[in-house]
């Protein structure tokens, strides 16, 4: 039984991204963020085929367990560290790294009876007001975590709001508080950079450099860089393409056409009559719709690539179906094929269609749709 719709997943754009990574952060460590299944695209799957990742991070250990099951070795970070004061326990028999983003998760520690001593990431918030302690309370988390025994290793780790907008002043802002906790703390390992970060430093100086990631800059050698869109062939940028970073889609949504009709000047498509034919027309279905994570709600004309065209899609967007125009294309048949995004649309296309950006998209591809996976 196979469905009509279903997402490629291309391991070797995968592996090609990742490789993209290793160019722009040569000294550096890298840890594949694979949160929310890997953006979608199957954490195990990405897992597996990162074998030379010396660590993985997920966002809490019900995902790292997914990990353990299926039996990946790596160490697994947890970024938003424990949720609960008995987590500590099962992160670390489950060999987590752990964020510790807040005094709560510090004092659970100290009550904790570990096994084996945890390694753990302070994070600390320079600017994005998320998650993180503040800077002025990091000698004193540092002063209690290395006295505590169950406590190994401690890196320190930042997250960027506007990584991807080198020049916003809280980018600056956040880039000039990093370069202070360097100051007081340079024999500390740290980990800033996301995929934006990561990009904005091109070695072949095609794009120009984000000077305070360039020689000298706050990125240093041992640190570990945190990629995550960037290895699934996305762009963390509204103004530059997946494809000019040298990046590789990875996941490509096909959908195949389960009827097509001819309709009448002043035939209406689909729940509440919003397209009307405004001549003769010929139009297909898709077997994709809301249900699969295809957004009702477009925000300008969208399309899907079929017989090397693009077609744009028409009429509201059902739970199960979509259609399209094929009026111009009679060679489109019932049965083909077509890509709501991947190679010729990327999914950084179809995510402004929708007003939003590829990272909802890919992670918001709903279960029903199997996943395919391609070397
Ligand atoms: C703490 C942290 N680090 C790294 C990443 C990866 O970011 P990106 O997907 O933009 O590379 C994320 C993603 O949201 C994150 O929350």
């Amino acid at each position: 039984m196979t469905r009509d719709t279903i997402a490629e997943i291309h391991l070797s754009a995968f592996q090609h991204n990742y490789q993209i990574v290793q160019l722009q952060a040569p000294q550096q460590k890298i840890i594949p963020v694979i949160k929310a299944d890997a953006y979608g695209h199957g954490s195990v799957a990405a897992a597996n085929a990162l074998p030379q990742a010396d660590a993985f991070a997920v966002a809490f250990l019900e995902e790292a367990l997914v990990l353990r099951e299926a039996g990946i070795q790596q160490p697994i970070l947890l970024l938003e560290g424990v949720n609960h004061a008995d987590e500590w326990l099962l992160a670390v028999q489950n060999n987590c790294w752990v964020v510790i983003h807040g005094q709560h998760q510090l004092d659970w520690l100290k009550k904790s009876k570990l096994e084996k001593p945890v390694t753990i990431w302070l994070k600390i918030n320079t600017g994005m007001n998320r998650l993180g302690i503040e800077v002025t309370q990091l000698e004193s988390s540092l002063d209690q975590l290395k006295k505590l025994p169950q406590v190994k290793t401690i890196i320190l780790m930042t997250h960027f709001a506007c990584a991807d907008e080198p020049q916003h002043p809280l980018h600056q802002q956040q880039l000039e508080a990093i370069r202070k906790i360097r100051q007081q703390f340079p024999e500390m390992i740290m980990s800033c950079a996301n995929s934006a970060a990561i990009l904005s430093q091109d070695p072949s100086n095609k794009i120009p450099p984000n000077p305070p990631f360039s020689k000298g800059g706050i990125m240093q050698q041992e640190d570990w860089v945190r990629p995550g869109i960037m290895l699934y062939g996305s762009s963390p940028f509204s103004n530059r393409a997946a494809v000019a970073c040298q990046l590789k889609p990875v996941m490509h949504l096909k959908s195949r056409i389960i009827a097509c009709r001819e309709l009448n000047r002043g035939d209406a498509v689909g729940y509440g009559a919003t397209w009307v034919a405004v001549r003769p027309s010929r139009i297909a279905v898709l077997a994709i719709g809301y249900a699969d994570g295809y957004s009702r709600v477009a925000q300008s004309q969208r399309a899907v690539w079929i017989h090397d065209r693009c077609c744009p899609v028409i009429g509201r967007v059902s739970m199960d179906t979509i259609m399209i125009d094929v009026t111009d294309h009679p060679q489109v048949q019932l049965g083909d094929w077509a890509e709501i995004w991947g190679e010729h649309i990327s999914v950084d296309q179809a995510a402004k269609a929708v007003g939003t950006i590829g990272y909802e998209l890919l992670s918001g591809l709903t279960r029903r749709v199997p996943r395919v996976y391609l070397l």
